[in-house]
Order: structure tokens, then C-alpha cells, then sequence
């Protein structure tokens, strides 16, 4: 795998024997100095940082089942192979790291660049892929967006408009309109949108959270946008729009 000019690429360590696992399916190491979980699963090798992205809690204890850890404290699931969120309350990947095994050695290093590929035998190895606040205010609504010429941070009009670009992807309607965005933040060019699910185990989550953020950094003016997540106040479908209900066919 050539990994040449990433930076970010430390040396490999060697952070266990092949052995040093016995019978167990994870042993708890330190990766770069970084709390790490080298798991085994189907006859391959991977690791993965030691804490959910949902709220700090160690992976450690957590059942590994399908290629997935569960985190011990609010059931956020990580694949275990690419380290991304499988349901909420997870939105953020776990960071991964790249595994080698070598002369019944396992080696690791922390890296930015992306593979699947499992450490099974020697020579192979695989590389890394790669929240919830709280609100009390009342869903946001679209007004007619302006442009911003001079990269400025858009409007909230204008971001509430990308936001528009984003469905949920079981009700087919804009999140905007559904009424999830409850508050829009910026300072200089960077976005804290506060939003909401239809309901906290909404599968779709991570997908929602990843293109919403995705919409606003596409942006002229944007260079980080933040989505924190909240259940507080919980979705009613009396937060939609007009268009909203038009769409489903409420009237
Ligand atoms: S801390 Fe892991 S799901 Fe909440």
C-alpha cells in the first residue's frame, strides 16, 4: 500500500505477538501513544482507537458481532474494518489504524490514508478511514437566500437553502421543511448547525448528518461546518412546513 507523502503517517510499532491475543478476540494496546483495541475477527487483524465518538466511552468491553463493535454505554455500533458509524447516537467514524502482521509480529501506525484491506497474513495490512448537544428552540425556516461574493459566511437563509438539498431518506423530504434545523451558528467561516432526527434510533442518523455537513462546507465561505445533534426538544410532525405536508399528503 503506498502511503508516500501523507504526513501524517508515523512509523510502524510493534504493539503485539500474534500469541498475545490467546483465545480473546481484542487485546487493549497503545497505537502512537493512543489508546487502541487490536481486535481479530474472521482471521484478520484490525485496530481501532479505544473511545465512541459519541461521548468518550471506551470500546473495550464492547460486543463485536458482524463486523461491528457496540459501544457499552448507548448502543452506537462501528464497523470494525473502516471504523464508521453504523447507527446513532454515533455520527463521527472511529479513527482506525493500519495493521501488519509480520513473523507472528503485529505492527500498527496511525495514518489518514483509506483501505479495507484486513491484516490476515504477512505482508498485508490494512489503513484507517477516518454528537449530540442540546436545544431548547424552535425549528428553523427558510428565507430567500443571498450570495456572498466576497467569502463571507452565507447567510442563514443561503444555508438553511443548501440544508434544503438534504432528504431524509425514509420520509423523502427536505430536513429544512421536515423541521429538524433548530438553530444555525457561525463564527467567521465556521457553522454549528443544532438539528434534530424524527426519532433518536432513526437509522438514516449518520446519513443525514454527513450530507447535511457535507451541503454547507460545498459552500463558498464555509470552511468547517459542525452538526450537533439533539432530541430536545423531540420532533412533532406539527414542526413541518406547508410544503412539508403538502408532500406527504397531510392536510
Ligand atoms: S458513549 Fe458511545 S454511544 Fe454514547
Amino acid at each position: 500500500m503506498n502511503l508516500t507523502g501523507n504526513a501524517s503517517v508515523t512509523a510502524w510499532e510493534k504493539i503485539a505477538e500474534t500469541s498475545g491475543l490467546g483465545e480473546k478476540d481484542r487485546l487493549s494496546v497503545l497505537i502512537d501513544d493512543t489508546p487502541a483495541l487490536l481486535i481479530r475477527y474472521e482471521s484478520a487483524y484490525y485496530a481501532i482507537e479505544d473511545v465512541c465518538t459519541h461521548d468518550g466511552q471506551p470500546l473495550t468491553d464492547g460486543e463485536i458481532r458482524e463486523g461491528a463493535i457496540t459501544c457499552p454505554r448507548h448502543g452506537a455500533r462501528f464497523d470494525v474494518k473502516t471504523g464508521a458509524a453504523l447507527c446513532m447516537p454515533a455520527t463521527e467514524a472511529i479513527r482506525v489504524f493500519e495493521v501488519d502482521v509480520r513473523d507472528d509480529g503485529i505492527y500498527a501506525r496511525a495514518g489518514e490514508a483509506v483501505s479495507n484491506a484486513p491484516a490476515a497474513a504477512e505482508g498485508t495490512h490494512r489503513a484507517p478511514a477516518d454528537q449530540a448537544g442540546s436545544s431548547t428552540t424552535k425549528p428553523l425556516q427558510a428565507s430567500p437566500a443571498s450570495s456572498n461574493p466576497f467569502l463571507e459566511a452565507p447567510s442563514e437563509g443561503a444555508m438553511l437553502d443548501a440544508l434544503k438539498q438534504v432528504l431524509d431518506p425514509e420520509m423523502f423530504v427536505n430536513i429544512v421543511d421536515l423541521g429538524l434545523v433548530y438553530d444555525i451558528s457561525k463564527q467567521e467561516n465556521d457553522v454549528v448547525v443544532t438539528m434534530t432526527l424524527t426519532s433518536p434510533a432513526c437509522p438514516a442518523g449518520p446519513q443525514i448528518v454527513s450530507e447535511a455537513r457535507s451541503a454547507l462546507e460545498k459552500m463558498p465561505g464555509v470552511h468547517h461546518a459542525e452538526i450537533k445533534l439533539t432530541m430536545s426538544p423531540p420532533w412533532t410532525p406539527d414542526m413541518m412546513t406547508e410544503d412539508a405536508r403538502d408532500q406527504l399528503g397531510i392536510f
